[in-house]
């Protein structure tokens, strides 16, 4: 299974990728059989199956509830519903950004899709048409939907809960300096500004949410299968809510069919699956669908973002400010760490070398469904690079130079890493120029502009978009970054059996993203075992280390650099071993991959098989070495990493139709040292195809009275092979100064830096109409009344 990798001109020495590289994924001959084991596939004796009422409305009174006909329909063992959570003080659960949220209606209905009653049944079947007999009336309240309104004086409250709370404001959050950068903005020679939406998507995830719930009441002990992306946190904060003491509680995430931000908060299903094995003494599985996906759980994204950018008339880029309002629905439930209430947006300056920035974020509750996840992103860098790169790009418009000069130009130079940006962040490695130039070499950039020539001149509407992204991956330090109070940091344990095989147990927990190779392939790097003799482990918080999971493409930078530093740990252990193996000092070995052998006499040594043997066998072990071959570590990272992109799209604009067909899309991503380049395609593949379909087709709108107009595959449209091209990738290989193989994040790096390159090829191609802006998503019909300067129809 082991290939050649093609080294990398443009990466030169520095590209090394780790551990056989290229090699096929370990856990794909299960994937490709059917034989993967998801929550739905979780089946236990006796298991009961739940199903949720959800409000028709996005905002009422709860006037009654009457469940009598659903209890009496046959096979329903129990319904639940809000009053009977209040008993149990389980009506409301906390939030990840110190919100409450509730898990069944009580007083008031605050979003369309929200949580009522909860059916226990037989089976599915039975507990569906039972929701159909509950009874529920509702006294229709005014709904806030639309946000630039929600702080307006007399609006609605939605959260009247809360004591003292008259209005829809939940935070102010600000970064930068504003003073520095209102004095630039008053003396530059020109400014843009421009009101950029980046509108609410949603992570949807190819599988939807579920668990299920198996309390044991003599040990009262609880096993919960569910998909979630922190399972340890999870674990925490179960035994928080429920009171059921944390040793208690196993939480198993088996495989997961995509995360994407969408399964790392608590929802009410989860709970509600875990009241109702309490209550029946019996497992109860609950799995939403499709449209209860859409409809309720974590949406994205939601800015809106006053964006300006001064520069000299020569194109110096010398400030940004943003202004932005953000939409978290009803209940304030986003994950960020607390400490950032809107995520790392202040990175929002992006790859250039500013002298002031500012920007400020208020949050805001309306009547629609709450999160506001890091859909694959860390942490709102999405919508920063997206404000960023499509200011620049009006820059670049207003000034009549070409974009990527522009970029060129302003861009952080290698000499100035490590770099501090104007709002906080220090960057730790890179070389924007490489990228850039290696992009535009495999996009014939030149080439390119002379073919748009040709064509504009013919009426053809072709148009060319650059996206260069900086992102922030790889959360902790845990000094600065928290989820409810955990600390943002990540364990590895690695032990190596007597003959020579290993497992290495992991905190993050894949949702599809190869770890069970890759971070095999760290450990083979290190000690020398190969990557097939390696078992990774993770997703059962009864077999794996405290950490807090997978998001923000933090894994490879936080777990990554765990399990690289436990391999060494075992290293080290090992020379002591084979040290009394051979009858000789530590000092006096050296190691060469996957054996300690005597310096000088290189035919003398032990492989880590032997000393693993050793270790269990009947050697005596110096003072202070156990006998094994085992180590665990904790990871706490000093920084972030910042990985990059220069990334080039090519559309064709059908001006009869506005249809947009993404032709080509260059993508060079860094993400410093490679682990497996085939895993990193795959990533960023998948990535490019999520930026297709936020930049041209997806949007969960909702109409006057909070009806969501985006809760099907009907309505909120998912790319296939049929809307995207054949991706060309490249890559240089910039190292993190900080981790220990160097490796930056790679999980997100397409999804943030796609869609402004699509979007600025968009408004290129449609230059000749005078067009300076548009928002996603660039639809037909958008597009078209852009052409003729109509307004943007929804
Ligand atoms: O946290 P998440 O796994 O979503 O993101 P990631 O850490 O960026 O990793 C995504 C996948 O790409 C994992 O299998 C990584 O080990 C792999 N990767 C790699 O091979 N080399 C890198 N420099 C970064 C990630």
């Amino acid at each position: 299974i082991i290939e050649e990798h093609a080294p990398n001109p443009a990466a030169g020495d520095a590209d090394r990728p780790i551990g056989y590289g290229r090699i096929q994924r370990k856990e794909d001959p299960r994937f490709v059989r059917g034989k993967g084991n998801y929550v739905d596939d979780i089946v236990l004796p006796g298991m009961l199956h739940g199903a949720i009422l959800r409000s028709p409305v996005a905002h009422a009174r709860l006037v009654s509830i009457d469940t009598s006909a659903a209890l009496a329909h046959p096979g329903v063992v129990a319904v639940i519903t809000g009053q009977d959570l209040l008993g149990l003080k389980l009506a409301w659960a906390p939030t990840l950004s110190a919100d409450v949220q509730a898990v069944l209606v009580t007083d008031k209905v605050r979003f369309q899709g929200q949580e009522v009653a909860f059916v226990i049944a037989e089976d599915r079947y039975a507990a569906r048409d039972a929701l159909e007999l509950i009874e529920v009336d509702y006294d229709v309240l005014t709904p806030v939907v639309d946000v630039r309104t929600a702080l307006d004086p007399g609006a609605p409250v939605v959260r009247d809960e809360l004591e003292g709370r008259t209005d829809n404001h939940i935070f102010d959050w600000e970064a930068g300096n504003a003073a520095e950068t209102d004095a630039i903005f008053a003396s530059a020679d020109v400014v843009v500004s421009q009101e950029i939406v980046y509108p609410r998507s949603h992570p949807a995830p190819m599988e939807t949410c579920g668990a299920v719930a198996d309390f044991e009441p003599i040990e009262g002990a609880l096993t919960l299968y569910e998909t979630s992306q922190a399972p340890h946190a999870h674990r925490t904060l179960f035994a928080i809510v429920s009171g059921i003491p944390e040793h208690k509680i196993r939480i198993v995430s088996p495989d997961i069919g995509g995360g994407f931000g969408n399964k790392v908060g608590i929802y009410p299903g989860y709970i509600l699956a875990v009241v109702g094995s309490i209550v029946t003494g019996r497992p109860v599985k609950w799995v939403e669908d499709r449209s209860e996906n859409l409809m309720s759980t974590s949406f994205a994204r939601d800015y809106i973002m006053q964006g300006e950018i001064a520069a000299t008339k020569d194109g110096k880029i010398l400030a940004l400010r943003t202004n932005v309002l953000a939409d978290h629905g009803a209940f304030n439930a986003t994950a960020q760490p607390t400490k950032y209430p809107a995520g790392f947006f202040h990175i929002f300056t992006g790859s250039y070398d500013l002298q002031a920035a500012h920007c400020k974020v208020t949050g805001v509750y309306t009547n629609k469904a709450p999160g506001g996840v890091a859909y694959a992103c860390s942490f709102r860098v999405t919508e920063a690079v997206y404000l960023v790169e499509r200011l620049v790009d009006m820059l670049a418009q207003k000034i009549e130079m070409d974009s990527a000069e522009l970029r060129l130009k302003n861009f952080i130079k290698p000499e100035q890493f490590p770099y501090m940006n104007k709002t906080g962040w220090e960057y730790d490695s890179g070389n924007y120029e490489r990228a850039m130039r290696l992009s535009m070499e495999m996009a014939g950039y030149d080439d390119l502009r002379r073919e748009q020539a040709e064509k504009r001149a013919r009426g053809e509407l072709m148009g060319i978009g650059i996206s260069f992204f900086t992102e922030t991956v790889g959360a902790g330090p845990r000094k600065h970054m928290d989820i409810v109070g955990l600390g943002m940091a990540d364990g590895a344990e690695l032990r190596i059996h007597p003959t020579g095989k290993a497992v290495v147990r992991i905190s993050v927990q894949s949702q599809g993203q190869g770890h069970e190779t890759t971070f095999a392939q760290i450990v083979a790097e290190e000690i020398g075992i190969p990557p097939e003799d390696i078992d990774v482990v993770h997703g059962d918080t009864d077999q794996t280390p405290f950490g807090l999971g997978t998001y923000g493409s933090r894994s490879t930078p936080v777990s990554g650099a765990a399990v690289a530093l436990v391999a060494r740990k075992v290293r080290e252990k090992a020379k002591f071993i084979a040290a009394a193996m051979l009858e000789t000092r530590p000092e006096d070995l050296e190691w060469e991959k996957g054996r300690w052998f005597v310096k000088g006499d290189p035919s003398v040594g032990k492989t880590m098989a032997e000393i693993a043997m050793g270790a269990h066998g009947t050697v005596t072990l110096p003072e202070g070495i156990d006998g094994n071959l085992d180590a665990e570590v904790t990871y706490d990272p000093p920084n972030l990493t910042f990985p990059f992109g220069a990334y080039i799209c090519v559309v064709d604009v059908d001006p009869g139709t506005g249809h947009v067909k993404v032709r080509r899309f260059i993508a060079v991503d860094d993400c410093g040292t490679r682990i497996n380049p085939m895993i990193i395609e795959g990533q960023v593949h998948g990535g490019l195809t999520d930026g297709v379909g936020m930049a041209l087709m997806q949007l969960i709108e909702f109409d006057d009275e909070g009806n969501c107009l985006g809760g099907s595959f009907m309505d909120y449209l998912i790319p296939t092979a049929m809307e995207v091209p054949d991706w060309e990738t490249g890559f240089t290989v910039t190292p993190s100064p900080h981790h220990p193989i160097g490796a930056k994040g790679i999980g997100e790096s397409a999804t943030v830096g796609s869609p402004p390159a699509i979007v600025n090829a968009v408004v290129d191609a449609l230059r000749p109409f005078g067009v300076t802006h548009m928002d996603m998503p660039c639809t037909p019909a958008r597009v078209w009344a852009a052409m003729q300067g109509r307004p943007t129809p929804p």
